[in-house]
């Protein structure tokens, strides 16, 4: 066994029975290395040692996580986590504590956090390129499979694996190129991640039969390969619907978000290239409960292989209550300056934010089912944009909606929510630097989000987790339920 797990359990032991994390970064040396701790409660760890592949790491990280999961359940298993009302079940099981999800959780009033990290930190702490400002999200994805901040060589060895697995089978090319342009894009993309199922290591070894405890070993090369295999998926679709239909090749010697800007053609534009690391960041993951994270660990729960649970993501991220929201925030601003001008006044626009509450729509991009706050997720945006395009007259709509549309959903009264989420801005931000085919939003927004639940994947079979099967009622049973009781 390794330093790295005999250090890791000792210091999962240590602070069990001292009842108390270890304090942040603690700094725990050996012959071999050195390492710099924080809170073991959050699992997080800052590191600077000798750089380890992500699968080296992961595989090292399973007995301690699996350790911990045995310890949480002998101490605290049979213990309630909160009730179920029957207001729950017909309410989209909102606020049901049931599920494990690590990578993220969502506190309804701080926002997002990835491993205990928010947004800015992650901005602050993740590695970017030389000169950069926004963070790699190769590094992303290492902190959210690990907890751990990356080293920025071990950042670039990620970015050079991907570059290096992107390639996608020419049968899979000939499906895209066959899909008609009137086929939303989001369409297409599940279609084509579907088909590169036939790829799966998970499905072929499971035929041949697999060992349990192998699992997690080809969900994670399912994911790298389909993670990597993204940019020309969705490069090509983008190049069928818009442009000529030629792909250009991926550079071998660049990062993640160059070579997804230089497939849809902006990767001359630094600035873009930035906003995708800032984008593909910030979208990746956003707790378990959402419709594609949730998707994804449900198929993936039936021993599904990555590429079939996450197309099932992949549809239902193009819902407009959930990853379509972006697309139709544009297309409503875009139809509301065409009705009032481009330099509407506030009262022209509290009108127009009103008109279609009237007619029963919902303002697309405000609202969220857990947030109770602005969305940090759109306050980056905004910090980006008033750092890149403060004069850009799309972006002082969306700054004039804000000072609007929450007093007017407020008013509705039902409105769990009135602040903006992710949505109200990335349109604007895309459209900015050209990128201004509104229903090819969601798609990037797909792309972002396999880093968050394949990294879930990963673990959900690495520890083991059991086919989902939560329990449902008839009405009339729940009727009988609670008369029966009542009639006692
Ligand atoms: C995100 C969303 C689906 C959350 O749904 P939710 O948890 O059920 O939200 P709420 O509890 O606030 O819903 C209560 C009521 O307010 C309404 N409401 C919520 N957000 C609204 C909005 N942006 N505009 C108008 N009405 C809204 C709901 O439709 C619901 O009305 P109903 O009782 O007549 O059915 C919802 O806010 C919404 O539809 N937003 C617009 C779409 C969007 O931006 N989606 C992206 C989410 S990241």
């Amino acid at each position: 066994m390794s330093f790295l797990r005999t250090y890791s359990r000792a210091a999962f032991s240590l602070s069990k029975i001292a009842k108390k994390p270890l304090s942040s970064h603690q700094v725990i040396s050996s012959k071999q290395q050195v390492f710099s701790v924080t809170n073991t409660t959050s699992n997080l760890r800052f590191y600077a040692a000798r750089p380890k592949k992500l699968k080296e790491r992961i595989e090292e990280l399973i007995p301690e996580r699996l350790e911990e999961i045995k310890y949480v359940k002998k101490e605290h298993g049979p213990k309630s986590m909160g009730t179920t009302t029957v207001d729950m079940a017909y309410g989209g099981m909102r606020g049901i504590k049931g599920l494990v999800w690590d990578g993220s959780v969502l506190d309804p009033k701080e926002g997002i956090k990835f491993r205990e990290l928010t947004i800015e930190e992650c901005r602050e702490k993740l590695p970017k390129v030389e000169n950069g400002s926004e963070p790699l999200p190769e590094g992303l994805f290492w902190l959210l499979v690990t907890g751990e901040i990356p080293t920025k060589e071990q950042v670039s060895a990620l970015s050079a694996e991907w570059a290096a697995r992107s390639a996608i089978p020419s049968f899979v090319e000939e499906l895209i190129d066959r899909c008609p342009n009137t086929l939303h894009p989001m369409s297409q993309f599940s279609i084509a991640v579907t088909a590169l199922q036939h790829e799966s290591s998970f499905a072929k070894e499971y035929q041949k039969g697999l060992d349990k405890k192998d699992y997690w070993n080809y969900v994670y090369e399912d994911s790298m390969d389909l993670i990597s295999k993204l940019p020309n998926v969705v490069g090509r679709i983008y190049r069928n619907v818009y442009k000529d239909g030629k792909v250009p090749a991926i550079d071998t010697g660049k990062d993640y978000s160059y070579n997804l800007a230089k497939v849809l053609g902006f990767e001359s534009n630094e600035n873009f290239v930035e906003l995708l690391r800032l984008y593909l960041t910030i979208h990746s993951d956003h707790e378990g409960g959402n419709v594609s994270a949730h998707t994804t660990k449900l198929v993936g729960s039936a021993l599904s292989d990555p590429y079939l649970a996450f197309s099932a993501a992949l549809n239902g991220l193009a819902g407009p209550l959930h990853g379509l929201a972006n697309q139709e925030v544009v297309r409503w601003i875009i139809k509301m300056k065409d009705t009032i001008g481009e330099s509407p006044d506030d009262k022209t626009v509290r009108e127009y934010v009103q008109n279609t509450l009237k007619e029963g729509k919902v303002i697309p991009g405000y609202g969220h089912a857990v947030l109770r706050i602005t969305d940090p997720r759109y306050d980056a945006q905004r910090d980006f944009a008033l750092k890149h395009l403060p004069d850009y007259p799309l972006f002082k709509i969306v700054s004039q909606l804000f000072t609007i549309v929450p007093d007017e959903l407020q008013k509705q009264g039902k409105v769990s929510n009135p602040w903006p989420n992710v949505d109200a801005h990335s349109g604007t931000l895309l459209q900015y630097y050209g990128l201004v085919e509104q229903n090819y939003y969601t798609v990037l927004f797909g792309v972002s989000r396999a880093l968050g639940v394949l990294a879930q994947l990963i673990w959900d079979r690495a520890l083991g987790f059991p086919i989902e099967r939560p329990k449902s009622y008839s009405t009339s049973l729940i009727k009988k339920m609670f008369e029966n009781e009542e009639n006692k």
